[in-house]
């Protein structure tokens, strides 16, 4: 089994370098490539740029999907190109050519979640998304598997670096929030258009991901009430700090009874004691509770390149080594009674 890669920007670079350094590690089911026996191989890229510099990689740029598609010694496609339609066309497509899929795409994981995982069991083949919530943080495989048999009934995360470092930064400096957004993008901490991070667009969508993972449902990105972080003032931050309280921007669903479940992104206050005012810069933090296990809180770099291809790499084993099951969704009410949620005060 040959790997293809979609994309060799930075994380596609870094998955690149990590499985070349971990060739040991791969199971014995790249054994159809006689040269390279045990060992994984990235005989593909697909790049729009056909002169894309590859480094030292064996494999070859190509810009035709159908040079993936249709080659039968590829049975792993790591999809990292980011964006929506594209890379939700090649996904799918992949999937029904009978492919494992790897990717880090949150975008497409959350809005096709249960369209991507039947197409996967129908097709025989595993979808795995690790990277597309919490980066380096193994949250996808601790849900799916370590806590497999809990009912879990609530996720709590700060789950953006950029906003949290903006955040961290404000209280730390008591600046504002455009002053201090324009030194996140000066040292490209933050992106030029910053809509995703600030709106709550990303959080929502890892949300979503992780809230219909663990209530074996579908919640959507669009059904989860958001509220920014732009109108977030210095006195702000400087009132609650002074009354014992740190600004943080949660990520927060709750499921109530069978199937009543509540979804929020917005800021709100934590005790300066608690675990979740102390992650700081772009740190995130993810905490589950399950009715067997308790609270577990997952703390880690939510992004980079290091990170995010490690998460990448560690589903490619997966998928090399075993080829595991996947749950498939159920029907959940989405409550608009976002009271359930209570004052935005922690
Ligand atoms: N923009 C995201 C963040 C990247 O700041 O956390 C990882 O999803």
């Amino acid at each position: 089994m040959n790997i293809a890669l979609l994309g060799f920007g930075t994380i596609g670079s870094g998955v690149y370098e990590l499985i070349n350094l971990n060739k040991g590690k791969f199971g014995s089911n790249f054994t159809d490539l006689e040269s390279r026996k045990s060992s994984p191989v990235i005989t593909k890229v697909l790049e729009r740029d056909i002169t894309k510099d590859l480094g030292d990689s064996v494999g070859v740029v190509v810009t035709d999907p159908k040079e993936i598609l249709e080659d039968d010694s590829i049975g792993l496609v790591i999809a990292l190109m980011g964006g929506m339609d594209f890379e939700y066309e090649m996904i799918k497509a992949c999937l029904k050519a009978g492919k494992h899929v790897v990717t880090a795409n949150k975008a497409v994981i959350s809005e096709y979640f249960a369209e991507l995982l039947t197409l996967a069991e129908e097709n025989g083949v595993v979808l795995r998304y690790e990277a597309s919530v919490g980066g380096g943080i193994p949250i996808i495989g601790s849900l799916k598997e370590e806590m497999k048999i809990n009912r879990v009934t609530e996720i709590k995360g700060i789950l953006n670096g950029t906003t949290n470092f903006i955040l961290s930064k404000m209280t730390e400096e008591g600046a504002g929030f455009a002053e201090t957004l324009a030194l996140a993008q000066s040292i490209g901490f933050a992106e030029a258009d910053p809509t995703a991070d600030v709106e709550g667009y990303d959080v929502s969508r890892k949300l979503s991901i992780l809230s219909s993972m663990a209530y074996e449902g579908i919640i959507r990105d669009e059904d989860v009430y958001k509220r920014g972080i732009t109108d977030i003032r210095a006195v702000d931050i400087e009132m609650t700090s002074s009354l014992g309280y740190v600004v943080k921007y949660l990520g927060h669903s709750i499921l109530d009874g069978k199937c009543d479940v509540y979804t929020t992104v917005e800021p709100v206050l934590f005790k300066e004691v608690s675990m979740m005012s102390n992650v700081n810069s772009e740190f995130n933090i993810i905490s589950i509770t399950g009715d067997i296990i308790g609270e577990l809180q997952f703390y880690g770099k939510g992004a980079g390149k290091d990170a995010t291809a490690n998460a990448v790499v560690g589903d490619a084993l997966y998928i090399l080594n075993i080829v595991g099951e996947e749950n498939l969704p159920r029907p959940l009410r989405l409550n608009r009674n976002l009271n359930k949620m209570g004052t935005g005060l922690f």
